[in-house]
């Protein structure tokens, strides 16, 4: 995409908004991301035209952000981030869902984006506080989101539906104060 718009750059990777035009390379990822996704996302991975246009409807309320962390150097899609359930008021929350992708993983690459995000979220959107509900036995999430300053709060008891039963979740948060 030659007229990209970033809005937040780091050394190897940049944040821009999630559009219409990176269904066929999205979906590419997620084809070949089937097995790395299904363990830990909730929902089927987006492999279809309507699949992707129903997940990008979701980003019309205000209340969630879509975003896509690509490499500078290539533009290439390498791990996706929203900000999902966004409390305003007197809260100034919102709750994180990630992930890299089969081709992509193990590179630093969202260490990076998520740096970038956090950034972004406690800037431009205003907000004060992050939250990330991460499987217990989901350690390189853990890893990551530890290594992007998270700490974590508690445990949430079949906290969601994935992969077919209720499973818990470890609570985890930054607010502005910590970064
Ligand atoms: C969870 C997930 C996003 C973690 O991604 P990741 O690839 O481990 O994270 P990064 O891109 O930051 O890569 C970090 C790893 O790359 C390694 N790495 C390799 N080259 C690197 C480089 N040049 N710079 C930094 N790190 C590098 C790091 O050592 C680190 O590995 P470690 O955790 O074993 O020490 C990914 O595993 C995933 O998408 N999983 C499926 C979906 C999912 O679980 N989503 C989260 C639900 S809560």
């Amino acid at each position: 995409m030659s007229d990209v718009i970033y809005l937040a750059e780091g050394d190897r990777v940049a944040l821009r908004y999630l559009c219409l035009q990176d269904f066929e390379e999205l979906t590419a990822l997620h084809r070949e991301s089937a097995d790395l996704l299904a363990r830990w996302m909730p929902g089927p991975p987006i492999v279809t035209y309507a699949a992707f246009e129903a997940y990008l409807a979701r980003f019309d309320e205000p209340v969630h952000e879509g975003f896509l962390i690509c490499r500078r150097d290539t533009g290439a899609i390498v791990g996706r981030v929203n900000v999902n359930n966004i409390v305003r008021g007197t809260h100034q929350c919102g709750t994180i869902g990630y992930s890299a992708f089969a081709s992509t993983t193990g590179r630093g690459y969202l260490t990076e984006g998520l740096r970038l995000l956090v950034g972004h979220a406690f800037g431009e959107m205003g907000l004060h506080r992050l939250e990330a509900n991460i499987q217990p036995h989901n350690q390189p999430s853990i890893n990551l989101i530890k290594r992007v300053g998270f700490q974590r709060e508690g445990f949430s008891p079949n906290f969601q539906y994935i992969d077919g039963a209720w499973r818990d979740h470890e609570r985890w948060a930054i607010t502005v104060e910590m970064t």
